[in-house]
């Protein structure tokens, strides 16, 4: 990271004038349980009986008494946020939010830090859309502010985002997402610090809900650690992707423990069922994470090859994605052989292709996208029907116009 002179230090931030004046204010729910959690537990109205439910209907997936699923679950997992921190280098557990997935987080920092009705987060185009539906459910404008889509770059445009913020002071957030989704391209780290030591005085969140599929590269990398450097910085990861457990919904946010402090004063008190604590405490063990490296690796080859696969096929334009996320962006191009993308010959494609049991995305639609499907790598047997059905669908004439 570089070290070299900056107009945002830690020195002249401060993350908690940011925080809305009402959270500020807030006196948290506290439970007895925050200060005792042994002996005869009789303070929060549970069952003592065990799940009940669960217990008539005995079944090798029916949990027992003893784990403990009548009790409310612990509203910090800092056990297992230490097994996280450490894994990614931090410090410690006080450096991590868990959220029902990363989607709760970006709701959350848009609750701790955006007024509604005043304040407005800024995106930049084409981006994961929950950061829009988010923004309209909490009442913040959005200004967007388009990637520099040329020649497929997908990367930031700094000067322009610099001059948005600049010229409204009404921005508190920025949301960035790194491997973009639907760009699958990582935004450069360069670009990033750039804002993080700008004269703008805002919350930059770093969506990096795919970067354990990125390739080993210095410049692409995680910038989770650079939380320890920028006290406004909020690094979202999840365990939806390259874990393989988006049933369990386990998000992560990632920054100084002021900006986790406000974060656990303001969410539910118990936001992560036992079972997603239990299963993640799992996966984050030695030999689960040792498990995740060797899937990744396997989803990478595949990665390789279906983009192989994709480029072979006439009608293919291109392929995006630059090999950062677990995902490939498909251009079609014009029946007439033109070398032009065609979004609506692509619309076609895709609901034949649904039609036809094989579920793709469309994302024609998507600033910078014309043309595109967005296709998730999967299994190598997924992977060849995927391809069987392209390329049948790309030689239909009913669906060339
Ligand atoms: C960029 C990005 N961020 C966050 C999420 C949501 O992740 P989670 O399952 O943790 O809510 C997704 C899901 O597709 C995503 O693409």
């Amino acid at each position: 990271m570089s070290s070299s002179s900056s107009s945002s230090s830690s020195s002249d931030f401060s993350v908690d004038d940011l925080v809305r004046p009402n959270i500020r204010a807030l006196t948290p729910y506290r439970c007895a349980r925050d200060d005792y959690n042994t002996g005869v537990l009789l303070d929060a109205n549970e069952n003592a009986y065990g799940p009940v439910y669960l217990r008539a209907n005995q079944s090798a997936r029916a949990p027992s008494k003893e784990q403990g699923y009548h009790r409310y679950p612990d509203p910090l997992n800092n056990d297992v946020k230490a097994l996280y921190t450490a894994w990614r280098g931090l410090p410690g557990p006080e450096w991590a939010f868990f959220g029902v997935g990363s989607d709760e987080a970006i709701d959350l920092v848009m609750r701790v830090f955006g007024v509604p009705g005043k304040h407005k987060v800024l995106i930049c185009p084409p981006t994961y859309g929950m950061y829009s539906v988010a923004a309209a459910v909490n009442d913040l404008g959005v200004v967007k502010v388009p990637l520099d889509v040329e020649n497929a770059r997908f990367q930031l445009r700094v000067d322009a985002i610099l001059e948005a913020t600049r010229a409204d002071p009404d921005i508190r957030i920025m949301f960035l997402c790194s491997p973009g989704n639907p760009t699958g391209t990582c935004l450069a780290k360069s670009d990033i610090r750039r804002l993080l030591e700008s004269d703008y005085r805002g919350i930059v969140v770093v969506d990096e809900a795919y970067v354990d599929f990125v390739d080993d590269d210095e410049e692409k990398g995680s910038v989770i650690r650079w939380t320890e450097r920028y006290p406004n910085l909020i690094v979202m990861q999840t365990l939806s992707k390259s874990f393989g457990l988006a049933a369990i919904r386990l998000g992560i946010a990632a920054a100084s423990p002021r900006i986790i402090h406000w974060m656990n004063v303001t969410k539910a008190p118990y936001n992560i069922p036992a079972p997603t604590a239990a299963l993640a405490y799992a996966a984050l063990s030695s030999t689960g994470l040792e498990s995740v490296q060797s899937v990744v690796r396997q989803l990478r080859a595949e990665r390789k090859r279906l983009t192989d696969g994709l480029l072979a096929l006439p009608g293919v334009l291109s392929v995006f994605g630059n090999a950062d996320a677990n995902f490939l962006l498909c251009q079609i191009g014009d029946a007439q052989g033109q070398g032009q993308p065609d979004s609506a010959r692509a619309e076609r494609i895709y609901r034949w292709m649904a039609d036809s049991g094989v579920v793709v995305r469309y994302r024609g639609n998507e600033y910078g996208c014309a043309g595109c499907l967005r296709i998730s790598v999967g299994t190598p047997e997924e992977s060849d029907a995927v391809l069987a059905q392209l390329s049948k669908a790309l030689a239909d004439e009913k669906l060339a116009r």
